[in-house]
């Protein structure tokens, strides 16, 4: 997949926003919002309202900022794309979430070579208000920036951040709802996601360090946590497992 470095002051050009690009979220937004109201998880629903999205106006990243910044001290960084791994871990320990300011095109609302701003911020931005959430975040980044040097270390990050801030599920009244971003950016992975067609496993942070993922389709498995204190209280037990891996391979 093509990266972007990251390149500083890079800024949100609201005015040259276009009709079709306004169209395009508006799309989008209705179309995801009708089936995201059953499946998604109750806090993403709280929290787009706390960010205060809706169809009819593109998110301007200054009034996100504050919002964020007053909930959680998060902000987000103006990227081109997909940034390089330890530019990624590097503004997560920094409290800063990498968007893109670019939407697609109308006649590729499904077909995405890579990210843009409905998945960057439609998807990823609302649970940046959430504290646990965010400290479970951070810890990946500053785990990635202490060990960039572990190839085996920053392999399991990347599946942590994989089963979860992008493809987690959890439950809630004993149905299963979506929190990661990969999933309530998608129309067509929303669906699936809860449908018996994949599998379903218990959160187990020892368990998704090791399983890998690919990237390039629609996922086989799922990891499905109880609530998002869950992920806060697995840091210790991550930062035990990173410990120990390091160790093995001194
Ligand atoms: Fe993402």
């Amino acid at each position: 997949m093509k990266t972007y470095a990251l390149k500083q002051n890079l800024k949100q050009h609201y005015n040259l926003y276009t009709p079709e690009d306004f169209l395009v979220w508006k799309t989008l937004f209705g179309r995801q919002m009708i089936l995201l109201q059953e499946l998604a998880c109750s806090e993403y629903l709280k929290s787009i309202k706390t960010v205060k999205f809706c169809a009819e106006r593109i998110p301007d990243f200054k009034e996100v900022n504050e919002i964020l910044g007053k909930a959680t001290g998060w902000s987000l960084e103006v990227v081109e794309g997909i940034i390089n791994e330890e530019d990624f871990f590097v503004l997560l320990s920094q409290k800063k979430f990498p968007a893109t300011t670019w939407l697609r095109k109308l006649n590729e609302l499904d077909y995405l070579p890579e990210p843009d701003m409905f998945h960057d911020v439609f998807a990823h931005v609302p649970l940046l208000t959430n504290q646990p959430f965010c400290d479970f975040f951070k810890t990946i980044g500053d785990l990635g920036v202490k060990n960039k040097h572990h190839s085996e270390v920053l392999t399991m990050l990347g599946r942590l951040y994989w089963f979860t801030v992008e493809f987690g599920l959890m439950k809630e009244k004993d149905k299963l709802k979506i929190y990661g971003a990969g999933i309530l950016s998608s129309y067509g992975e929303t669906k699936f996601s809860v449908s018996s067609e994949p599998t379903h496993l218990s959160f187990d942070v020892e368990e998704i360090m090791h399983t890998s993922f690919e990237n390039d389709k629609i996922q086989d498995k799922y990891f499905v946590l109880n609530s998002f204190d869950e992920l806060y209280n697995s840091i210790e037990r991550i930062k035990a497992i990173v410990k120990g891996e390091k160790t093995v391979n001194l």
